[in-house]
C-alpha cells in the first residue's frame, strides 16, 4: 500500500470519527522561537493542548511534515530519515483512552490490514514519586482488543530484563520509554510544559530475520530494543499533566496526542524493515541508479544511496518552505544536507549536477499530497543547481587538500578542519566524516577555537545551534556567557576563592549562575559584585581564546570545571578577559563562544540572589 493511500485512509478514518482535517504546518514553526524546525506533529498544537480553543473543534487530525536535524548523521541505516511525516489525531479535552485504543487497533488491523500477531504494545509503569499511577486502564483496553480476535496474551512487567517470550504482547516500561513531553522525561520538563504517560505500538518484522543476533547485542530482545526487529509505528500520548514547581498537576482538560510514523507504517505493511523500499523512494532510486550505473541493492552502495535520497528529499521540502542554503540558522542545515548528498553522490561515481533531477522525482511523487512542491518547482531546482555548482567547484579542491594534509601529517587537525571550512566551505561535520573514514577524530575544541578567532557572531551562533538543534538568540547568549565569566571572578574577588561554579544556564534573556557559598549575600556584597562586573565592561577588555594543556591552564590560574570532563583532551580552550597589557581579569576553561570585547555587554544587573540548595547560591542577572 503506498503512503499516499495510507495517509488518506488514516485521515478519512478519523474524519469518520468526527475529526476535522488540518493541513500540515510548515517545517519552520510559526511563533515558536524555541525550536528551529517542526520535529513532531504536536508542536503546532501546544497552545490547544494547554486549553486554548481551536477554531475547528476538539477533534483534529493531520499528517505533519517533520524534520529532525539531530538525525542527519544517523541516516544510512535502514530506518533513519531526517524528513518524515507524522500522522496525528488529537482530542482536546474530548475523548480519551477508551476511544483511542480501540480506534487505533481497528485502524491498523482492519483498515490497513496489518497482521495483529505482529503488533506489540507498551504501557506506562507509573511512579509514586511523581504521583502518577500505572496505566492499568490501557492494559485492560489492549487486552480487550487482542482477546476480541482470539489472541491470548501475557503482560510483561520487566521487559528489559526478561525480553519477549511466547504470548508476551503488552510490555510495561518506566518514564524513559513510556512518558512523552517535548523535553523528554519528567525531570527534564520545564515548569509549564505539558506531558503524560503514553502507550506505543510496535510492529515485529520477525525473529526469522535474525536482526537481534546480527546486532551483536547481548541483552534480551524486547520491543524497545535497538536491533531493529521491532519498530515503533505509533504513540498514543495521554497528555493530561502539566509540570509545576512542585511536581505535576492535572491539566484542565485530558488530551490525546497520537503520533504515527507514516513511512514506518508503510514499511510494516511492506513487511520489510528497509524504510527506503517504500514506494515514495522508488522513482528517485531508479533515477540514482540510472545516473550512477550502480544498484541500490548492492551492499557497497546502500549507505550512499540512502544519504543522497534522504538528504535531497529533506532539502526539497525545506526549500519549498522557503529555507534556502546559507551559512546561517535554518539555511545552514539545507546547505549541510546538500553538501553531504553531493559528496555521497560522488562516491557513487556521479560527477556532475544531479540533485535537481532527484528532487524532480520527489516533487512528482509528492505533488498531489503537497501541491506546494509543484508550485515551488522552479525555485527548488534553481536553488539546488546553484548550490551544487558552487560546491562542486570547491569539493574536488577541498578533497585534494584534505588528502595532501593527510598524506603529509598522517592526521587532520582542528586547524586543518577550519581551513577546509573557511576556504572550501566544508562544514566541520563533513571533514569529521572524511577523517572518520581514515580512522581519525578531529579535535572540535581546536576547530572551535580557530572559528572563534575568525568569527562573526551570527555564524558562531549557527554553529552552536546546529549541534543541539535548538534556536537561541546567539548574540544574546554569547554576551551573557561572557558576563557569566566576569561574574564568576567578581564573586571570587568579593566573597573569596571558595566560590566555584556549580551550575550555569543561559537563555536569550538572562543568565543563571549557581556557586558554592554558605550564606546569603548582603546588599553591599551584591552591589560590589555588580560594580566590579560593570567596571570590566567599561574598561573595554578584549576576550581571547588560547589552546593549552590542562596543566598549563591550571598553572596560569584558569578556573573552570576540572575533573573528568577534560581528562581525555590533549588541549583545552582557555578564555581570557583582559590581557597582559591592560591586566587579566578572568581566565577560564570553557568551550565558548564569547564576545570579542566586554564593551559589547552593555550594563549588568543582578535580578535575584537566592538559595539553590544547601551551600549553593543562585544568581539571576541580565544585560541591559
Ligand atoms: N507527540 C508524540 C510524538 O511525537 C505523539 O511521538
Amino acid at each position: 500500500m503506498n503512503i499516499h493511500l495510507i495517509r488518506r485512509k488514516y485521515l478519512d478514518f478519523f474524519i469518520s470519527k468526527g475529526h476535522a482535517e488540518l493541513p500540515s504546518s510548515a517545517l519552520i514553526p510559526e511563533n515558536d522561537p524555541t525550536t528551529l524546525f517542526t520535529g513532531s506533529g504536536m508542536q503546532p498544537m501546544v497552545p490547544y493542548l494547554l486549553g486554548q480553543e481551536h477554531p475547528l473543534g476538539k477533534r483534529l487530525c493531520d499528517s505533519q511534515k517533520c524534520f529532525r536535524a539531530q538525525d542527519i548523521e544517523e541516516v544510512g541505516d535502514r530506518s533513519h530519515t531526517t524528513f518524515f511525516e507524522m500522522l496525528g489525531n488529537w482530542s482536546l479535552g474530548d475523548y480519551f483512552k477508551q476511544e483511542q485504543i480501540p480506534w487505533m487497533f481497528e485502524f491498523l488491523t482492519k483498515e490497513l490490514g496489518l497482521d495483529p500477531k505482529r503488533l506489540y504494545v507498551t504501557v506506562y509503569k507509573g511512579n509514586p514519586g511523581l504521583g502518577v499511577e500505572q496505566d492499568k486502564e490501557s492494559i485492560q483496553l489492549w487486552k480487550d482488543q487482542f482477546s476480541s480476535i482470539g489472541i491470548d496474551l501475557d503482560v510483561v512487567a520487566d521487559p528489559i530484563k526478561d525480553g519477549v517470550k511466547n504470548n508476551d504482547r503488552i510490555f510495561i516500561y518506566d518514564e524513559k520509554k513510556n512518558w512523552w513531553s517535548r523535553s523528554g522525561v519528567p525531570e527534564k520538563m520545564p515548569v509549564g510544559e505539558p506531558g503524560g504517560p503514553d502507550s506505543e505500538m510496535f510492529y515485529d518484522f520477525g525473529i526469522e530475520l535474525g536482526l537481534h543476533e546480527a546486532s551483536g547485542l547481548k541483552t534480551p530482545c524486547h520491543p524497545n530494543c535497538d536491533c531493529g526487529r521491532f519498530v515503533e509505528i505509533g504513540n498514543n500520548v495521554f497528555m493530561q499533566y502539566q509540570k509545576t514547581s512542585q511536581g505535576f498537576e492535572e491539566l484542565p482538560q485530558k488530551n490525546v496526542d497520537f503520533g504515527g510514523g507514516l513511512e514506518r507504517i508503510a514499511a510494516a505493511l511492506n513487511n520489510d524493515p528497509d524504510m527506503f523500499k517504500i514506494n515514495v523512494f522508488a522513482g528517485a532510486i531508479n533515477k540514482l541508479e540510472e545516473l550512477s550505473g550502480k544498484q541500490y541493492g548492492d551492499p557497497d552502495n546502500v549507505l550512499a544511496f540512502r544519504v543522497a535520497l534522504d538528504h535531497i528529499r529533506a532539502a526539497t521540502f525545506l526549500i519549498a518552505d522557503r529555507v534556502v542554503p546559507s551559512n546561517k540558522d535554518h539555511g545552514y542545515f539545507v546547505r549541510r544536507l546538500l553538501r553531504r548528498a553531493i559528496r555521497y553522490g560522488k562516491k557513487l561515481g556521479i560527477n556532475s549536477g544531479f540533485t535537481d533531477q532527484i528532487a524532480g522525482e520527489f516533487i512528482d511523487e509528492y505533488k498531489i499530497a503537497y501541491p506546494r512542491l509543484a508550485q515551488e518547482r522552479a525555485k527548488i531546482i534553481e536553488e539546488l543547481v546553484a548550490e551544487e555548482e558552487k560546491f562542486r567547484k570547491t569539493l574536488e579542491k577541498g578533497e585534494k587538500r584534505f588528502s595532501k594534509i593527510f598524506d603529509k601529517k598522517g592526521e587532520i587537525e582542528g586547524e586543518d578542519a577550519f581551513e577546509l571550512y573557511a576556504t572550501y566551505g566544508f562544514p566541520l561535520e563533513l571533514t569529521e566524516e572524511m577523517a572518520k573514514e581514515q580512522g581519525q577524530k578531529i579535535n572540535r575544541e581546536v576547530f572551535e577555537c580557530e572559528f572563534d578567532k575568525h568569527k562573526d557572531l551570527s555564524r558562531a551562533g549557527s554553529e552552536k545551534k546546529f549541534k543541539g538543534g535548538l534556536a537561541k538568540d546567539s548574540q544574546e547568549t554569547t554576551r551573557l556567557h561572557t558576563a557569566t565569566h566576569i561574574l564568576h571572578q567578581a564573586l571570587r574577588n568579593v566573597l573569596g576563592n571558595h566560590v566555584e561554579q556549580r551550575g550555569s544556564n543561559i537563555t536569550s534573556d538572562r543568565l543563571r549562575f549557581d556557586f558554592s557559598h554558605p550564606e546569603k549575600l548582603s546588599d553591599n556584597q551584591k552591589q560590589e559584585v555588580e560594580r566590579i562586573v560593570n567596571e570590566q565592561i567599561q574598561n573595554q577588555l578584549p576576550i581571547t581564546c588560547d589552546l593549552m594543556s590542562v596543566e598549563d591552564a591550571k598553572s596560569l590560574g584558569a578556573i573552570g570545571l576540572f575533573g573528568d570532563k577534560y581528562k581525555d583532551l590533549e588541549k583545552v580552550k582557555v578564555y581570557t578577559v583582559g590581557n597582559e597589557h591592560v591586566g587579566v581579569f578572568s581566565r577560564e576553561i570553557c568551550g565558548g563562544p564569547h564576545a570579542n570585547n566586554t564593551v559589547e555587554l552593555g550594563h549588568f544587573r543582578i535580578l535575584k540572589e537566592e538559595a539553590s540548595s544547601a551551600g549553593i547560591r543562585r544568581i539571576k542577572a541580565i544585560l541591559e
